[in-house]
């Protein structure tokens, strides 16, 4: 129950994400490697007037990719033009979206990895010469058309970076990582948000969200939302630590924000396989998940809170995913880091 509410936690929730995003830099707390190289290359390329260069967002759900490329258009002083991976399905599609772009647009392509291969092959001449060969008429009239394009800025935002092609990656200017967020940067977050939705939080009350979100201001901010309703109708609107606890106690979230697929890619670590080594293939088969996602979407969190290892013979769980599942190790010598 606590892991499936989680889990709905950072499902997207569009109108709330859009009510809380920050719409510039300043707003914009945390990822600040990113946020630099990002603000230094759209100064540069705003004093050439030139569109700023194709960027690539890669990592998981929730951390602000779809947020920053809002942000670039915003900078930039252009439209974005919206679209995802899913929906171009045939090379007329991208056609017809990028021959309606003004100069210096930006075309933000949300899940770039569910893009059709075949339509992928044309993006990268329009990304590179600006322009596009489209096939028409079939048969003996078949013949292919160039289409000149205006110079557009692609954004693209992935969850998965290894399902990125190489040529396609290659073509990116800015290729940028986000990582899971520090509790002091969504703790700020938190403060942010609750001033715009008009509930005071203190400090104490801000952390205690930021420790169960996971590192990922989208369950942040629907963990606030949810606290914000007790505080509203028990504490007077007003959001300490103990009203933190007593809310997030109540509707059993974890206190260190693992979700469900975390504890079960731990249990298997754990329980079937001894403390590991086990190789990421055999896991992923094990909770029923590619062996993509669990790399990208999970591990990076596992690793970062403690939780597990990579080693070269495979990964390893810590005494401290044991404790967590509140779990004995089998052996002294199992489980340990090697
Ligand atoms: N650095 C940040 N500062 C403040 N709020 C943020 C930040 N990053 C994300 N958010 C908040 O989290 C919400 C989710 O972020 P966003 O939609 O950009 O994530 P995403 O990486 O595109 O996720 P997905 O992979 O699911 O599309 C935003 O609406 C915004 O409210
Ligand atoms: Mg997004």
């Amino acid at each position: 129950m606590a892991e499936r509410m989680s889990d709905e936690l950072n499902r997207r929730n569009s109108a709330f994400d859009n009510k809380l995003r920050p719409t510039d830099f300043g707003a914009f707390v945390g990822q600040r490697k990113v946020r630099d190289r990002l603000m230094l290359a759209v100064e540069a390329a705003k004093e050439r007037g030139e569109p700023l260069d194709h960027v690539l967002f890669s990592g998981p759900p929730g951390l602000g990719k779809t947020t920053l490329s809002y942000i670039l258009g915003e900078a930039m002083g252009v439209r974005v033009k919206t679209t995802s991976g899913p929906v171009i399905t045939k090379p007329g599609d991208l056609a017809g979206l990028l021959t309606s772009l003004e100069p210096g647009d930006i075309v933000f392509i949300d899940e770039i990895h569910r893009m059709a291969k075949t339509v992928e092959e044309y993006l990268y001449s329009a990304m590179e010469d600006y322009a596009i060969d489209i096939m028409i008429d079939q048969g003996p009239n078949a013949r292919s058309v160039r289409l000149e394009l205006p110079r557009f800025t692609l954004v693209g935002a992935t969850t998965r970076i290894g399902l990125i092609a190489a040529p396609l990656r290659a073509r990116f200017g800015l290729v940028n990582r986000l990582d899971y967020y520090e509790p002091d940067d969504l703790a700020e977050i938190i403060r942010r948000s609750a001033g715009k939705l008009g509930v005071d939080v203190d400090d104490d009350g801000a952390l205690e969200i930021a420790r169960r979100s996971r590192g990922t201001p989208r369950i942040a901010n629907n963990l606030l939302r949810r606290v914000r309703d007790y505080a509203q109708v028990k504490a007077g609107n007003f959001i300490t630590g103990e009203v933190a606890r007593q809310s997030l106690g109540l509707l059993e979230i974890d206190p260190h924000g693992l979700d469900d697929m975390d504890r079960r890619i731990l249990e298997t670590i754990c329980v079937k396989f001894g403390g590991g080594p086990v190789g990421l293939s055999t896991i992923a088969v094990s909770v029923g998940e590619e062996a993509d996602t669990v790399e990208e979407a999970y591990e990076p969190f596992l690793i970062m809170g403690g939780y597990m290892e990579r080693t070269p013979k495979g990964r390893v769980a810590t005494e401290l995913a044991y404790s967590r599942l509140g779990i004995k190790q089998a052996s002294p010598t199992q489980g340990r880091l090697l």
